[in-house]
């Protein structure tokens, strides 16, 4: 195994886009940020030096971190920021995963511009699942403002509304040619007729899930959230921001040029968004001149075609026996019933029925998780609160069922219901090490039904079964696919419905759980797992860094 070694520097810089120049903050003076090419049991060490303006912290999302959770990244929970002018060096071993995963800013709403892929090849001496493709192609979806994102943000959080929607998509930074201005910011990739290509597909945008197609083309899933796949032959593909999806697609059309494709999957009835289109372009070597001129475009799902995208999550299931393969655990020491959904926090603290502010019913948007809304620390992070016995920086009293009980889907529970006033904590399921967890998200309609894309740091788990409506135990547990369910970090919650998920708890440390929405997350669609030590040297945490940065 290697150490690979790499340099982050971060600073702002101006691009043009969309026909105007914008600020923007990224890693290396590109977007998206460098790709990090590792394999399975490398050790990876990036130096970040924050040279903007912001605090800054990066997350290396769907890395397992085994006790290098200091390594970890999100803000305030593993690591206080990378203050401006500082900097700090990341430094982990990836074992037991290979696929593709990504990085990114952890902090605000930076992730927007501070992003790119991580791909963890097989060990040497050790190869794919399926044969080798001819090239490996990383398609970094993204989201873009004509506005520097972190205004966006605050003027979201500081009215309580629901922030302005994105200007455009992007594949690989770039629009692409439907949007004004950006017929040379159309991404590009050529393909040999004959030979079969790995997209190595990630969903870095903000807030949008999407639709992704290649015209003319099929395409066999082969992996998702760095887990393998059985193969899984179809010609869209659905993928929530936080999720990764590896297709294989072989050039075996007419010598020419096809558009590639993505638009959001909007799940929620009724809320305005981006609905704009970003293509690229899949051209065949020799193909005729005017190809590009007159280059197919994909048909792609209407936005709020719920059943393509359930059919789609639905139908992938796990590569048994495949590298990394883990078996469903079967004894179950936590039972949770998690609710995730919006609701309203007062606009005025002291006086709840003061309405002036710009969210639903003159209150604020707010989230929650069986009704926590999740608060981020600020004088220390809560890994450092854990490992020094700190007190009062979180509490333990995450429930393992949501306090009340009540019709989660139905539409006529909305706003008028005491449910939707979440109180704001820090709240953590604390679990012993190697304890083993099923969870059922639950989506609420307090406010609206939407997917949440759920994501957990540290784990990965087995998706057991999703459907809509309420979850029935009686009924819905005879569905657990307990033999080959497939593997993830994030997972879509069905919009007004709920899924089944199990995982070990083999990680002391604190890991985050929370929406991949970041218009979300910092409302509070968060929750945290507080996984104590082990009995042994091997399964404790070791000391932080001693450049970790200070609050
Ligand atoms: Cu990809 Cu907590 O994040």
């Amino acid at each position: 195994a290697a150490i690979v070694e790499h340099s982050f520097d971060v600073r702002n810089f101006t691009v043009s886009r969309l026909c105007r120049r914008q600020v923007i903050t990224a890693v290396n003076g590109s977007l998206p940020g460098p790709t990090l090419r590792v394999r399975e049991g490398d050790t990876l060490i990036v130096h970040v030096f924050n040279r903007s303006p912001y605090n800054l912290t990066i997350h290396w999302h769907g890395v397992f971190q085994l006790l290098t959770g200091w390594a970890d990244g999100p803000s305030y929970v593993t690591q206080c920021p990378i203050q401006p002018g500082s900097s700090y060096t990341y430094r982990f071993t990836i074992t037991k995963q290979e696929g593709t995963l990504w990085w990114h800013a952890h902090v605000s709403w930076l992730r927007a511009t501070v992003y790119g892929a991580l791909i963890i090849r097989p060990r040497a001496g050790t190869t794919y699942p399926f044969p080798k493709p001819h090239r490996e192609i990383p398609i970094l979806l993204g989201e873009w403002w004509n506005a520097n994102v972190i205004d966006v943000e605050n003027q979201a959080l500081a009215t309580g509304a629901a922030p302005n929607n994105s200007d455009a998509y992007t594949i690989n930074g770039k629009p692409g040619s439907l949007y004004p201005c950006s017929q040379n910011h159309t991404y590009k990739v050529k393909v040999e007729a004959g030979k079969t290509y790995m997209l190595r597909i990630i969903n870095a945008a903000l807030n949008n899930q999407l639709f992704f197609k290649v015209a003319g083309h099929k395409l066999t899933v082969v992996a998702v959230d760095a887990s393998y796949t059985n193969p899984y032959v179809t010609d869209v593909v659905v993928i929530a921001p936080g999720q990764t999806t590896d297709v294989l697609l072989t050039a075996d059309q007419s010598p020419g040029a096809y558009y590639m494709a993505a638009h959001p999957y909007a799940s929620a009835p009724n809320v305005s968004f981006d609905n704009t289109t970003t293509r690229g372009l899949v051209v065949y070597k020799n193909a005729p001149s005017k190809a590009v001129s007159t280059a197919r475009m994909p048909v792609l799902p209407a936005f709020n075609d719920t059943p393509t995208a359930h059919r789609f999550y639905s139908n992938l299931t796990g590569l048994v026996g495949g590298p990394h393969w883990v078996p469903v655990p079967r004894q179950i020491n936590e039972h949770m019933f998690v609710t995730v959904g919006l609701g309203l926090a007062p606009c005025s603290p002291n006086n709840p029925r003061n309405a002036s502010c710009g969210g639903p019913n003159g209150q604020r948007l707010s989230a929650s998780m069986s009704n926590s809304s999740f608060q981020l620390p600020s004088s220390l992070s809560m890994l450092q609160a854990f490992f020094f016995n700190v007190r009062g920086i979180y509490t333990t009293d995450f429930p393992n069922k949501p306090p009340v009980a009540f019709d989660y889907t139905s539409t006529s529970n909305a706003l008028n219901s005491s449910l939707v006033f979440a109180p704001k904590k820090t709240s953590v399921k604390k679990v012993k090490y190697n304890a083993t967890i099923e969870m059922i998200l639950q989506d609420t309609s307090l406010i609206t039904v939407e997917n949440h894309p759920m994501h957990i740091h540290g784990f990965n788990f087995h998706v057991l079964a999703q459907g809509f409506g309420n979850f029935n135990p009686a009924v819905h547990r005879r569905k657990f696919n307990l033999v080959n369910p497939q593997v993830r970090n994030t997972i879509g919650v069905p919009v007004g419905g709920w899924a089944a998920i199990r995982f070990t708890a083999d990680n002391p440390g604190v890991w985050l759980m929370h929406c991949h929405l970041d218009v979300h997350l910092p409302l509070g669609l968060a929750m945290a797992f507080v996984v104590e030590n082990g009995p042994t040297p091997s399964t404790t945490l070791p000391p932080p860094p001693q450049d970790l940065p200070r609050c």
